[in-house]
């Protein structure tokens, strides 16, 4: 335990159970401290990472006595797994209450360039992205529902509405989340919410790697001036779960404007 209970923070998600598929990456990891300062139980997902995510899990924050961070395999084109993965919370923590799916797949292919995005890169696109939230939702769905207030946060993208992204079947596949989104909010509505949270270009360290003056160009044709950071996207993460609590089915842009 690092770091017992401030006086002057209530932590606004206490004996919840969180699981962050993708979690040590670059957003999920943003997103485990995040949702760890709030005073929940963090279950990092990984796929191949296993290293990665067990070190973050060792030193997420616990502001709670109550709060035990675990990493656990979540590879999300295995539903077989997922099933497994949904016993095994149950067995240990007897709840889950936040679902965030933040695993996602892409690689950049420009896209008057057909033939560069090839089936197999397209399979493991929409595998991952599309097939990927759906089999976790349907894996989790009635742990999720047994308090009534369950939630479910799809990481998105705004490359969903503007079809500006790495590649012309990660625009698609992140359209095919959103609309899922809203899908799901109706058929697991009351017990589940659902809601996309759609970043616009974030400062990870592989956008850090990329060309300065294209990085720069991004910065300027974005109103608010700068790219979003992995902590904006966990705040609005966070926002989702403790504040907007009468949405479902809402896709929240985290984008400095970038659309407008
Ligand atoms: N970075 C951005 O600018 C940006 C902007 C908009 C939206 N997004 C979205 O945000 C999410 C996270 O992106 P990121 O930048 O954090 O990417 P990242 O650092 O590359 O992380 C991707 C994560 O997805 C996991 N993953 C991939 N395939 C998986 C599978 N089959 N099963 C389970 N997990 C799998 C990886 O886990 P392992 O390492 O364990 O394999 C990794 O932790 C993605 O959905 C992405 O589309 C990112």
């Amino acid at each position: 335990m690092k770091d017992l209970a401030h006086n002057y923070h209530t932590p606004k998600l206490a004996q919840q159970v969180a699981l962050v598929t993708g979690g040590a990456g670059g957003l999920g990891t943003a997103i485990c401290h995040a949702l760890a300062n709030e005073g929940a139980s963090v279950i990092v997902g990984f796929n191949k990472s296993s290293e990665k995510a067990r070190a973050l899990s060792a030193n997420l924050e616990s502001v709670l006595e109550t709060q035990h961070h675990a990493a656990l395999a979540a590879p999300v084109t295995d539903s077989t797994a997922l099933a497994t993965l949904a016993e095994t919370i149950k067995s240990r923590y007897g709840r889950l209450d936040i679902l965030i799916n933040c695993a996602g797949t892409t690689r950049f292919v420009a896209h008057p360039d057909l033939d560069g995005l090839d089936d197999a890169l397209i399979n493991d696109i929409l595998a991952t992205n599309v097939r990927g939230p759906f089999a976790t939702a349907r894996a989790f769905r009635l742990l999720l529902a047994q308090h009534g207030t369950g939630l479910i946060v799809n990481i998105s993208s705004i490359a969903a509405a503007s079809a500006v992204g790495s590649n012309v079947m990660y625009c698609a596949s992140k359209a095919a989340l959103d609309n899922m989104t809203k899908s799901l909010a109706r058929a697991l509505a009351p017990a589940i919410r659902v809601v996309s949270v759609s970043p616009g270009l974030v400062d990870t360290e592989f956008v850090k790697s990329l060309d300065i003056d294209w990085r720069h160009e991004q910065v300027a044709r974005t109103p608010l001036s700068r790219l979003a950071t992995p902590a904006d996207v966990a705040q609005a993460v966070i926002a989702a779960a403790t504040h907007f609590t009468f949405s479902t089915g809402a896709i929240f842009s985290v984008d400095g404007g970038r659309q407008l």
